[in-house]
């Protein structure tokens, strides 16, 4: 067995925007990251991975990138990038980066040089520049949508002053896509990774690592109702009591897959390349697609011996919480991913879905991307949605592989619902012209400490998006040693995890529990979680972690972690 840290870190998710601000002007920044590192060294994690905190104009909270090889000013400098990284190198702590290679911003250089230059010229042909269809040029070259909603193409206005050709834009139209077909664009990202492993990065997270290829022809193309809008993967259907009972096909081999932009078999030797970049340096630096694909076996695809390292595994995500789906899916994830040789991983929040501590008892229909807001239904109660995150986490970190935490999850933070409309900066929400909330529910900056100004965010009452009055509860230092807080049990599990190697262990299935349970063995330690309503037998054994109270029983939304 191969002991490469990434097959069984557990990691850590920052979104800069939103984790610590130092210079206290609302916006997270590098030098509030590296100022709170002990918090995370703390926690018990092996691996940060930070959002973009690149040179950008922010329209797409930083994956609108202007410059790939500098720090934005409002995240502060590339001293401050070095000194994060030197501080969090000495706590033990890996550093991944996120790398947004399908598409750039609007303000980088290569597309302002695109605008200013003839269609037909070297400086269009690093984006998707097409001609219109219509008489005039007037519609758009074909009928894709962006992922954000509106048509995923834009026109420009030619240098004579009228209407021209236009650019593909898979999300936003400030975010233009490379023609990765161009040796130029391949070259540039090759410099791009170097610049940031030669400066001691551990790896990267890929953004979109299933879009950058686009079928020949740029062919028209209608998705299939429920295809969710990160571009692949479903929403989540919900039973009556709140338990989800089966995930609505995502775009799949089956139901219609062959969007001409999303899986091309072109990504692959992409990745190949990269890979072959990151083997020349030393110290087991790593490749994450975000890659929304399903199902699993074609996900594993990114993950084959000479590609990636990870992928995110949406489809464990995606899951409700029912014990039937979630034995299947940890099933498939450990086959499909085993196959290549390749960890399973396995993450319930991140930047772009509704927290885990709301949506795993949301009891409507509720399509990822579309975020939460006052119009929403199915809303569960705090404390209920709190339970079944704090035991959907236990079972999460006793799986063997690598887990992603993101956040704000480790204080059972819930989805914002109530932000003030003229809050929000989601492009998802300007552009369903606010028929979709988008995400900056779960993207509200965490509380430190329950009596500072923004609850410790930063040094003033500045905060991009309003913190909830409710979250002074959930400060950090209100949960810090409080037995039984959320804070403790995350600090507990990847204690235990780590002390039982549960990361690198193998999963074995229990017989005879109840059929709302998941049951299994890691190594020396049983772990069942209660995903019923009723109480079920608590097995024999030391308890060495439970998410809530035992009273003799295992109680609904529960999950308990035993030394036989
Ligand atoms: C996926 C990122 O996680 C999301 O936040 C972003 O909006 C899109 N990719 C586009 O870059």
């Amino acid at each position: 067995m191969t002991s490469e840290w990434w097959r069984t870190a557990a990691i850590y998710q920052i979104y800069p925007r939103s984790f610590a601000d130092a210079n206290g002007d609302g916006m997270g920044d590098l030098a509030g990251i590296t100022s709170r590192l002990g918090s995370l060294e703390a926690l018990g994690i092996d691996a940060i991975w930070l959002s973009p905190f690149y040179t950008s104009p922010q329209k797409d909270a930083g994956y609108d990138v202007a410059d790939y090889c500098d720090v934005d000013p409002r995240f502060g400098t590339l001293a401050d990038f070095d000194a994060m990284l030197e501080e969090a190198h000495a706590r033990g702590i890996r550093v991944i980066i996120d790398l947004v290679p399908n598409h750039s911003s609007d303000q980088h250089p290569w597309f302002q040089e695109a605008l200013a230059s003839p269609p037909g010229s070297a400086a269009r042909g690093r984006y998707l520049f097409r001609e219109g269809r219509g008489e005039h040029g007037e519609l758009p070259p074909n009928n894709w949508e962006s992922v954000f909603g509106g048509p995923a193409w834009t026109r420009v206005i030619e240098a004579d002053g009228t209407p021209g050709q236009w650019y593909l834009h898979l999300f936003d139209s400030s975010q233009p896509d490379f023609d990765w077909t161009n040796e130029e664009v391949r070259e540039e990202f090759r410099r791009i990774l170097r610049f940031w492993l030669d400066r001691g990065a551990d790896g990267f997270r890929v953004d979109v690592a299933h879009g950058l290829v686009k079928a020949d022809g740029l062919p028209d193309w209608t998705p299939p109702q429920g295809s969710g809008s990160m571009g692949g993967a479903g929403g989540v259907t919900v039973g009556e009591d709140g338990a989800g009972v089966a995930l609505e096909p995502a775009i799949s081999e089956e139901n219609g897959d062959g969007a001409p932009y999303w899986a091309q078999e072109g990504v692959h030797e992409i990745y190949r390349d990269w890979r072959r970049v990151l083997d020349e340096y030393p110290g087991d630096r790593v490749l994450a697609a975000e890659a929304w694909v399903d199902p699993l076996p074609k996900v594993a695809k990114w993950v084959r011996s000479d590609e990636m390292h990870q992928s995110f595994n949406f489809a464990y995500l995606e899951t409700p919480w029912n014990a039937a789906s979630l034995r299947t899916v940890i099933d498939d994830s450990l086959d499909a991913f085993g196959s290549v040789g390749a960890p399973s991983t396995w993450v319930l929040s991140n930047h772009d879905v509704v927290r885990h501590a709301t949506r795993l008892a949301v009891t409507a229909d509720n399509p990822q991307g579309h975020g939460l807001g006052p119009r929403s239904k199915g809303i569960p109660e705090y404390a209920d949605g709190l339970r079944r995150a704090r035991a959907a986490t236990a079972l999460m970190l006793a799986l063997p592989g690598s887990a992603y935490i993101y956040q704000g999850e480790e204080l059972g933070l819930p989805e914002v619902i109530d932000l003030p409309d003229d809050a929000r900066q989601d492009p998802t929400w300007f552009r369903t012209n606010g028929e979709r909330y988008g995400r900056d529910g779960c993207r509200v900056p965490i509380p430190w400490e329950a009596t500072a100004p923004s609850y410790g965010f930063g040094p003033t009452d500045a905060s991009w998006l309003p913190q909830p009055a409710q979250w002074a509860e959930l400060a950090r230092d209100r949960q810090q040693g409080v037995p039984g807080s959320t804070l403790s049990l995350y600090q507990d599990a990847l204690r235990l995890r780590r002390e039982h190697d549960l990361g690198s262990g193998t999963l074995e299935w229990l017989d005879g529990f109840d059929a709302d349970t998941v049951a299994f063995r890691n190594g020396d330690v049983t772990v069942v979680a209660n995903t019923g309503s009723a109480p079920v037998a608590l097995p024999g054994g030391t308890v060495l972690l439970a998410s809530g109270e035992l009273d003799g029983s295992l109680p609904a939304d529960t999950t308990v972690w035993l030394r036989a």
